[in-house]
């Protein structure tokens, strides 16, 4: 065959694709149609690995691609808008974003890892170098570009939305999702962990307890659903996450 020839028949596979591909994302929003009525979780992690056993090598590869696309899609359509979580420091929101995201089929940014990657500092030496309303600043000329993204996963800091021009325009572009934890699950969660600036280099439990108190108030003003993580694996926090966006619509 010449590659004329060759050609002519890539393109009638592209084509065959093209078409099944097609049927298969309409199959896709009937799939999200019906989850969304029977309010169950987008990502079914048994469900994919079911489909990708069947396959190996590029083909897997591709079809890891078409499920994250049909994942998106999904969440598209039942989810048009930004999801923010917020919610006190060791909640989960760092941790919980990207295993979110990956649910969702979207993307997400981390605002803290975000202020850290683009300004070469951790937020530990920037509170130290230039104080906390310097950070503040950072933050809030964040909070206003991801506010014109759609369809992100947002992790907000624990002091994000005590801000009410950050709370705003969350607002605007996404639900909010303020994740709880018990001061005790708070410590076990930080304890070991050296860069919140706030709660100093040893957490106490008194500290955290006096901090969520201040706070506690606004957050729940600011959150379109809550999720209470206390005694939940990261992967289960996003579960409930999904459920609760589908059981507040
Ligand atoms: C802060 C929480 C931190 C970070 C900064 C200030 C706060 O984020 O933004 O240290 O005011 O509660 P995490 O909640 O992700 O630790």
């Amino acid at each position: 065959m010449d590659l004329k020839e060759l050609r002519e028949q890539i393109s009638s596979c592209d084509k065959a694709i093209a078409e099944a591909f097609q049927r298969r994302l309409e199959l896709i929003d009937e799939v999200a149609r019906y989850k969304k009525e029977h309010k169950m979780p987008i990502y079914d992690p048994a469900r994919e690995a079911e489909i990708l056993g069947r396959y190996s090598g590029d083909t897997k590869a591709l079809f890891t691609e078409i499920m994250r696309i049909s994942r998106g899609r999904q969440s598209r359509a039942l989810f048009p808008y930004n999801i923010a979580l917020i919610g006190f420091m060791g909640t989960g929101k760092s941790t919980v974003a990207p295993l979110l995201a990956k649910a969702l089929g979207r993307g997400y940014i981390d605002l803290d890892e975000e202020i850290e990657r683009r300004h070469g500092r951790s937020i530990p030496q920037i509170f130290a170098e230039d104080g906390e309303s310097y950070f503040r600043t950072l933050e809030r000329e964040l909070v206003e570009e991801v506010s014109q993204a759609d369809y992100l996963v947002i992790a907000c800091g624990g002091g994000t939305i005590l801000r009410e021009e950050n709370r705003q325009a969350l607002k605007r572009s996404s639900r909010l999702v303020l994740l709880t934890a018990s001061p005790l699950t708070i410590l076990e969660r930080v304890k070991h962990q050296a860069h919140r600036p706030l709660l100093g280099g040893k957490p106490t439990i008194e500290a955290i307890a006096s901090l969520l108190a201040q706070r506690e108030q606004l957050y729940n003003e600011a959150a379109d659903v809550r999720v209470s993580t206390d005694g939940l694996s990261p992967a289960e926090v996003s579960e409930e996450v999904v459920l609760a966006l589908l059981q507040s619509m």
